[in-house]
């Protein structure tokens, strides 16, 4: 399906070598520099490949034929070892993504206090679904199964910024304005959402200032902790004694020789079989 970039949706089946023309020479000195930068970080190169995959979402988008021909070229790895990588994790994208990734939790405690319906009313008032982008560039939208921040449901991100007890009414306004270019500023954290470009880069390990600024652990995170301040309320010390006890048990859970035992009975993680329930009787 060929999409028209001026009334359709992007289409997600774009082809991973989407983009496979050279890139210029500035660039890609630029990104050889920059990955230069990441690899040195690591005892092996290999293990450079997933900050080297944000960096090249930070150039281009989105994981490009080229890109993969450049991490491959660079790690020593193979073109099907990078691809394999770059489409297990959703983070990396496989077709031209929009400036801001708007994930909308349908996991099931967000769906039941609003996501399914939040996601909906979002996908319908953008003409697009899941994995989908506006034909303005502007909104990627997507089903999140889980953005970490249950005790916030319904929890939308936009590019990985927290958007907390979102309604339909307060994302559609959100992803309007980001459309518009208002600046928009999540619940917590950062005080903007910036480009996707721009937390592609960061995720590769070039630090943007941002990733401290404003409060992490919101009211809600932070309730059992003061409920437990409140009530005096404290973790049991660590008792030598019952880790003593501990491998002793684990020392008479070993079967002697030539006794049949299944090792998950042992650790203590199953119900013993008919024949254990009859000998420990
Ligand atoms: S279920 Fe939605 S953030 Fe966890």
């Amino acid at each position: 399906m060929t999409a028209d970039a001026h009334t359709d949706p992007l289409h997600r089946y774009t082809p991973l070598q989407a983009s496979d023309e050279p890139y210029a020479e500035d660039v890609l000195a630029g990104l050889r520099a920059d990955a230069a930068q990441i690899i040195a970080k690591y005892p092996q190169k290999r293990s450079a490949l997933l900050p080297m995959l944000h960096l090249i979402q930070s150039v281009d988008g989105y994981v490009t034929g080229r890109g993969v021909d450049l991490c491959a070229e660079m790690l020593d790895l193979t073109r099907a070892e990078v691809s394999g990588v770059a489409t297990f994790y959703t983070q990396y994208k496989r077709h031209p993504n929009g400036e801001y990734t708007v994930g909308v939790c349908t996991n099931t405690l967000c769906a039941i206090m609003g996501g399914d319906q939040i996601f909906d009313e979002v996908s319908e008032h953008l003409g697009i679904g899941h994995d989908e982008t506006t034909p303005d560039g502007k909104i990627t939208l997507e089903r999140v199964e889980c953005n970490a921040a249950c005790d916030f449901a319904p929890v939308v991100m936009a590019n990985w910024e927290f958007f907390d007890n979102q309604t339909p009414e307060t994302t559609k306004k959100m992803v309007d304005d980001l459309r518009s270019g208002v600046p928009v500023a999540p619940t917590r954290g950062a005080s903007r959402v910036c480009s996707f470009k721009q937390v592609s880069r960061m995720l590769a390990g070039f630090e943007d200032g941002l990733a401290d600024e404003g409060v992490g652990a919101g009211h809600a995170s932070l309730e059992g902790l003061r409920l437990a301040k409140e009530q005096g309320w404290t973790a049991p010390a660590a008792d030598a004694s019952t880790d003593g006890e501990a491998e002793e048990t684990t020392r008479d859970a070993e079967p002697e020789t030539g006794e049949a035992h299944s090792s998950a009975r042992a650790s203590g993680t199953d119900t013993p079989s008919g024949t254990d329930k009859e000998k420990d009787a």
